[in-house]
């Protein structure tokens, strides 16, 4: 057909078109071939079951999407060294060989997308392909990242990992991706992010973790992000969110937060203040608690409306029944209990010991890199509204009533903690302090006068003195 129908003007580029079918040839049954712009092999929508095994060695692209591929073997296209763009998605992929895709140094665009059957992708796959800067893996129902998964793809700079079953972000899992602009993680079940989650992540610009389960960010887990301009968090499981967390994103222009069941007390002070400084866009964080917040914009409230404990922690506490409390499973920090943060200090209260060594863990600057690089640290910046300088003591560390009578509120170390609650007799947090404390902790309550408190003490000096005075020691 092709010969006979060669001739007249078009002579020219017949000759033109036969080199190329020459050079493509043999085209697998069921593709077309072309060889402009680029060598091409198109295999999209034909019912194939099976990677075609004479694809022309010379292809540059190669579109097999939109069959019921099952499985992706070794060396599938080992021959095609100048493959550039490779589209294996909606297929029925239960298993891609982990040297399927050996030897592919070219490859810049992988796409193995909506195939929900896949489930698993050995780490070593993607291995050495050194120039890849697309890949596509959302859909492909993947419950994790394997260790290593991503190890050397320097050149990537789109990730689409959305739509999987992914339960959590490994530790850096995307180290080597200095490129990388794009992550997509939206629609997974990820529930928190780890502090080493995005390590290396320094070109990012678009990071999308909404419609997953986080409920705890740390607050150094976008410290590389700096020139990170959108981040989706919304229609997650935030109660709270480290405002030391956020302080790293300078170049943030778009950030959603909405859909999350934000607790507005004390705690989303730091959060607060960060949001009235930052001048690019965000969305509202509707309050789901305390009630009478309820639905009312984070953004929006007044500094004196986020005082006092949204919710109670137990009265049982330090003595521990057992459960979690509230705070706790809502994965906020205690109000009202600086140490609140770790657990050995809570079920051990009143072990001086472990006050003393859960304090030293916290402070904030010892987690930091050396050489500060965390940049100005503001009042309102550290995850539990610290106030330096003013420091309180832990509740652990608290004198049992009558050992000795607290200073004045402005003495610091045997201050009490500075809960915010008006009404004395509705605060079980700093009776129970005061009752349970024991003799044990005094020391603690002297050693920890330079640390910075992790009490919910926000409310300014002025007002703790009043109430203080007003009300006295508790
Ligand atoms: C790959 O491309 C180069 C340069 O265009 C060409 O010389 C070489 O033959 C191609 N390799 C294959 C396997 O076709
Ligand atoms: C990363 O991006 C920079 C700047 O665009 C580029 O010079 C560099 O080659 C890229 N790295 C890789 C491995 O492609
Ligand atoms: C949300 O977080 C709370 C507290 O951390 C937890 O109890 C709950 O199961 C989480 N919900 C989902 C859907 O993960
Ligand atoms: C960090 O340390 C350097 C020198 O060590 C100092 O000049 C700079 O002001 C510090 N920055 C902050 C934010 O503390
Ligand atoms: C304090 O609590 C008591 C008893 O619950 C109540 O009668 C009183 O009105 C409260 N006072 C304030 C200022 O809320």
């Amino acid at each position: 057909m092709k010969r006979a129908s060669a001739g007249g003007s078009q002579l020219l580029a017949w000759v033109l078109w036969l080199q190329a079918w020459r050079v493509a040839a043999p085209c697998p049954g069921a593709c077309v071939c072309y060889n402009e712009p680029k060598v091409t092999t198109s295999c999209p929508q034909q019912g194939l079951q099976a990677v075609p095994t004479d694809i022309p060695a010379a292809s540059q692209r190669v579109f097999l999407h939109g069959n019921r591929i099952v499985h992706v073997p070794a060396a599938g296209f080992r021959a095609c060294r100048n493959l550039t763009i490779l589209w294996l998605h909606s297929n029925a992929l239960t298993r891609i060989d982990a040297a399927a895709f050996t030897g592919l140094t070219l490859l810049e665009q992988l796409d193995l997308s909506d195939n929900a059957q896949l489930r698993a992708v050995d780490p070593t796959t993607f291995h050495g392909l050194s120039r890849l800067h697309t890949l596509h893996l959302d859909r492909c129902g993947l419950q994790e990242l394997g260790p290593g998964l991503f190890r050397g793809l320097a050149a990537l700079q789109y990730l689409y990992l959305q739509d999987n079953g992914l339960q959590a972000l490994p530790d850096d899992a995307f180290r080597d991706l200095g490129n990388l602009t794009h992550l997509f993680l939206h629609g997974n079940r990820i529930p928190s992010v780890p502090e080493r989650a995005f390590r290396g992540l320094h070109s990012l610009d678009r990071l999308l973790l909404h419609q997953n389960r986080v409920a705890h960010v740390h607050p150094h887990a976008f410290r590389d992000l700096g020139r990170l301009m959108t981040l989706y968090l919304f229609a997650n499981n935030l109660s709270a969110l480290p405002a030391e967390a956020l302080a790293p994103l300078r170049s943030l222009q778009y950030l959603r937060l909405n859909d999350n069941p934000w607790v507005c007390d004390c705690r989303a002070r730091p959060l607060w203040a960060w949001l009235q400084q930052f001048r690019g866009s965000s969305s509202e964080l509707p309050c789901s608690l305390p009630p009478h917040l309820a639905g009312r914009d984070l953004k929006r409230l007044a500094a004196t409306d986020l005082e006092g404990c949204a919710i109670a922690a137990r009265p049982s506490r330090p003595i521990r029944t057992g459960g979690p409390t509230d705070d706790e499973r809502l994965g906020l920090p205690k109000c009202c209990q600086p140490d609140a943060a770790d657990k050995a200090s809570v079920l051990e209260a009143g072990s001086p010991g472990s006050a003393g060594n859960a304090l030293k863990g916290r402070v904030p600057s010892g987690d930091s890199p050396p050489g500060n690089g965390s940049g100005p640290r503001h009042i309102n910046d550290s995850p539990f509204g610290t106030l330096p300088g003013s420091a309180e003591p832990p509740l652990t560390g608290m004198r049992p009533e009558g050992s000795e009578p607290p200073g004045p509120p402005t003495t610091g170390p045997r201050r009490r903690p500075g809960c915010s609650r008006k009404n004395r007799t509705r605060s079980s947090h700093c009776r129970l302090g005061q009752a349970s404390s024991g003799g044990g902790g005094a020391g603690d309550a002297e050693g920890s006068g330079a640390l910075p408190s992790l009490a919910c003490g926000l409310a300014p000096l002025g007002l703790v003195l009043v109430l203080w005075t007003v009300l006295g020691p508790c």
